[in-house]
Parts: C-alpha cells; sequence; structure tokens
C-alpha cells in the first residue's frame, strides 16, 4: 500500500485542544429532570474552564413520555439558584446517538441497562456508562473496568416524584461527578 503517510490524520483531527471535539450525551428516564441538569452543569463547568468548542453536550432520555416538553420547573428553579441554567426541549435517545456521541453516561443502572440494550453493536456499548463512576469520592467502584461493590449505590436518585431537597441531592451528585468527569476528559485529550 502506498501513498498513506505514516499519521494520515489531518491537523483537524489531531489529539489536543485543536482535536475534534469530545461529545457526551447524558440519559436519565424522563429527560425533563436529572439529564438537564447534568447537562447544564457539565456546561457551566466547561465554560467556566474556557472549553467550549472542545467539548460538546446534549441529553435525552430512555422514555418518551416528555419529548418536547422543557426541564422540570422544580430542576430549573434548583439549578438556577445555583447559578446553572438549564435548557432544551426533551426528546428520546436514538440510534444515532451511538454514532454520534463518544461517551453516554446514565444517570442509574436502570438507565445504563435500557441504553445497553439499545447499543448496536460491542463499539456502542463500550461508550455507555455510569455518571457516578465519574466521581472521584464515589469509591473505588469509580473504575469504569470494575462492577459495583455490593450495596453500592451509584444511582443518581429519581427526584420527580419526591419534594424539593431531591432535587438539591441530585444537583450535589451531579456537580461532584461531572467535576470529575472533565477533568478526566481534559487529562484524556490533553486540554
Ligand atoms: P428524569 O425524571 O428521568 O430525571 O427526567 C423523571 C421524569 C419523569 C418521569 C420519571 C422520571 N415520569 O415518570 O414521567
Amino acid at each position: 500500500m502506498s501513498g498513506s503517510p505514516p499519521d494520515a490524520r489531518g491537523p483537524r483531527d489531531a489529539p489536543g485542544p485543536s482535536g475534534p471535539p469530545t461529545r457526551i450525551l447524558f440519559v436519565c428516564l424522563g429527560n425533563i429532570c436529572r439529564s438537564p441538569t447534568a447537562e447544564g452543569v457539565m456546561r457551566s463547568l466547561v465554560e467556566e474552564q474556557g472549553l467550549d468548542g472542545a467539548i460538546e453536550l446534549d441529553s435525552a432520555g430512555t422514555g418518551g413520555w416528555h419529548v418536547g416538553s422543557p426541564p422540570d420547573a422544580r430542576a430549573t428553579a434548583a439549578a438556577a439558584a445555583r447559578g446553572i441554567a438549564l435548557s432544551g426541549a426533551a426528546r428520546q435517545v436514538s440510534g444515532e446517538d451511538f454514532e454520534r456521541f463518544d461517551l453516554i453516561l446514565a444517570m442509574d443502572r436502570a438507565n445504563e441497562r435500557s441504553l445497553l440494550r439499545l447499543a448496536p453493536d460491542e463499539n456502542a456499548r463500550a461508550k455507555v456508562g455510569l455518571l457516578r463512576r465519574h466521581d472521584p469520592a464515589a469509591g473505588p467502584a469509580s473504575d469504569p473496568a470494575s462492577d459495583p461493590a455490593p450495596g453500592e449505590d451509584l444511582d443518581v436518585p429519581d427526584p420527580y416524584y419526591g419534594g424539593p431537597h431531591g432535587f438539591e441531592h441530585v444537583l450535589d451528585l451531579i456537580g461532584a461527578a461531572c467535576a470529575g468527569l472533565l477533568a478526566e476528559v481534559r487529562r484524556r485529550s490533553s486540554l
């Protein structure tokens, strides 16, 4: 075979700050509470660190009941009190998401299982994980290769049917996990 330079990547594909963006999709059940919160929290961190353009973010739900709806008003209010804006309209995960995104991070194990069922092949399955595995304080199971220890709970609990405290707890868990996730992405992509 001739004609290919040793490294056929063009400047836009090179790793590092000028490389292609890392694309991250956050997934919950309804795409109105937890995953738009994760998207908003992560966007705020990315902007704070001047990384807009290097990391692309979106969110989706495994269920379709709320398609087209804005984020839940309680989630929006709790996030706004911390200076974080939630935006967008709910949509359901699609097959295309497994091509478009590099990381597809579920808010809980039930949604992780749904994503693994939807993933078309091994490459797609390898993109699926739990958001809280990226929380450095979440214990030894934050190693993406390991299973949660017995009894270990890495879920971001569903706040939909609970009171305001649930939305605060969601923000706390997501804040810690997104900080760890961003540090990992920066390390991996030399950002
Ligand atoms: P989310 O919360 O998955 O964090 O968006 C939920 C929103 C709606 C429902 C369940 C969870 N629901 O059953 O309608």
